[in-house]
Formats: structure tokens, C-alpha cells, sequence
């Protein structure tokens, strides 16, 4: 597609399984942009498990009446050759480091499918804004950093978490989770948000401690990592002297969740 003058394109890259926290994003591109897509594909190069892309949810006629409720223009549902043709090579991308730490430490080689696909995805579509969650505020800041290094003129528009009433995050994944999980899964926001008042009078590595000495306590779920970190370079940070976010990832009945929240802006 290509943007005629004065009509913007807005962008929204999902992987299906389509909830509230999709809609929210579409809705947003619809206000901002004239034309709103929305790609519906699980890209197999982010996944480092194949038994996770193997459950990944897949639900596309259902994503397909909720694109058409919501009226999205564009939905475009892609096959793996049409994505990765056998003659597309990438090349290489500098992410300074924003892909080694947390989800980049823990699934290597992840953020190298996602900024693969979402490429990809900006050279086929050319849109005029791109609409990511602030979910996975660490994919946001790659994708921010791949627009700066391809020297692009996308906008990268960071739309707010939306949760369930219980305080989880909205996931794709969500729908893996028993009634019992789901209800479990609410400790892992009110954690963050006590860690979100404690940074009003403690330190980062004192809160770090806690919340993980907390979910030690708790054998239904798997903390992977828990981590307090500036905004720009993600990066553990040891005061509250510049902006900072808790980052959580762990599971629960073999679902894997990520969450994070600003804690001091
Ligand atoms: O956030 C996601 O759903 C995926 O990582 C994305 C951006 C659609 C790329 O496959």
C-alpha cells in the first residue's frame, strides 16, 4: 500500500486472537489515521519454543467479525511464503542492546523474528503510524529504535495497557488460563503496584528483593524475572533519579505472562 497525500495510513501488527487491548489499539489508528490495517499472523522466526507456537491461540474467524465490528479497513491475513518469500534476506539491525536484557535475555533470538516481521510488515504496508501496546514496552522500545536506525519516517504511536477487571494484563495468551489461574494471575498486578507505591520510599533493589521474595512463597507460579529499569536503555537502575518501570515475566500453568508498569512518572 502506499500513503496518497493527506490520507494516513495507521498500522496495527497482531498475531491474533484478537481481545479488548487489540481493539483499543485499533480504535486509536482509526481516530488518528484514514485507513486503519491490521495484520493478522503468527510469525513463526519470534518464537524460541516450538511447543508455545505450537499452542499459540488461533481464532481467525473470530478475529475476522471483531475487524469488521470495530470497522477496520485493511485485514490482512498473510501466509508464511508471502511474509518470507525464499529469495528475502534481512539485514541485520543494531538494537543497542535493548534485545539482550529481559524477554531478549530469557528467549533469544525473539526480538530478531519481531523486528524481522514487523520490517517487513512497514515495507509491504508503508504506513504513516504504527500502533504497539505498551504491554510489551520492550518490544515498543526495539521497534522505536528499528524506525531510528532505518532512518523511517513511521510513527510509533505507544498505546496504554488495558486489564481485565481483575488488574491482569490482556494477553492473547489469557484464554490458556484456567477461572482458578486467571484469578490467580491478579496477584501479579497488585505486586506491581505495591512495588509502584514503594518507590516513593524505597530503593529499586530493596523492592526487587520483596516481590521476589514474595512470589518464591507462591509454588503456582514461575517467576522468571523481576526487574526495575530506566526507560531508554532498559537497564537496571539502583536509584529512582529517572524514569523507571517494573518489568515482570512468569508463568502460570505453563502460560507464560509478561506485565510491566511505571513506577515514578
Ligand atoms: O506483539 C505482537 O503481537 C507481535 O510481536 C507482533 C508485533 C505482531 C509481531 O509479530
Amino acid at each position: 500500500m502506499q500513503s496518497e497525500k493527506g490520507c494516513k495510513i495507521g498500522f496495527v501488527p497482531t498475531m491474533g486472537a484478537l481481545h479488548d487491548g487489540h481493539v483499543s489499539l485499533l480504535e486509536t489508528s482509526k481516530k488518528q489515521c484514514d485507513i486503519t490495517v491490521c495484520s493478522v499472523f503468527v510469525n513463526p522466526t519470534q518464537f524460541t519454543n516450538s511447543q508455545d507456537l505450537a499452542s499459540y491461540p488461533r481464532t481467525e474467524s473470530a478475529d475476522l467479525e471483531m475487524l469488521e465490528s470495530v470497522q477496520c479497513d485493511v485485514a490482512f491475513l498473510p501466509n508464511v511464503d508471502e511474509v518470507y518469500p525464499m529469495d528475502y534476506t534481512v539485514s541485520p539491525v543494531n538494537l543497542g542492546g535493548l534485545d539482550n536484557v529481559m524477554e531478549g535475555a530469557f528467549r533469544p533470538g525473539h526480538f530478531d523474528g519481531v523486528v524481522q516481521v514487523v520490517w517487513r510488515f512497514f515495507e509491504q504496508i508503508r504506513p504513516d503510524k504504527a500502533f504497539f501496546g505498551e504491554k510489551d514496552f520492550q518490544q515498543l522500545a526495539i521497534i522505536k529504535r528499528l524506525v531510528e536506525e532505518k532512518n523511517s519516517k513511521i510513527e510509533i504511536v505507544p498505546c496504554p495497557i488495558l486489564r481485565e477487571k481483575s488488574g491482569l494484563a490482556m494477553s492473547s495468551r489469557n484464554v490458556r488460563l484456567s477461572d482458578s489461574g486467571r484469578s490467580q494471575a491478579a496477584f501479579v498486578y497488585s505486586k506491581l503496584l505495591e512495588a509502584k507505591s514503594a518507590s516513593e520510599k524505597q530503593l529499586p533493589a530493596e523492592i526487587v528483593e520483596s516481590v521476589k521474595e514474595d512470589f518464591a512463597l507462591r509454588d503456582t507460579f514461575k517467576l522468571e524475572y523481576f526487574e526495575i529499569c530506566d526507560i531508554q536503555f532498559l537497564q537496571p537502575v539502583t536509584t529512582f533519579n529517572q524514569p523507571a518501570r517494573a518489568f515482570i515475566a512468569l508463568e502460570l500453568e505453563g502460560v507464560r505472562l509478561i506485565d510491566n508498569i511505571a513506577l515514578n512518572y
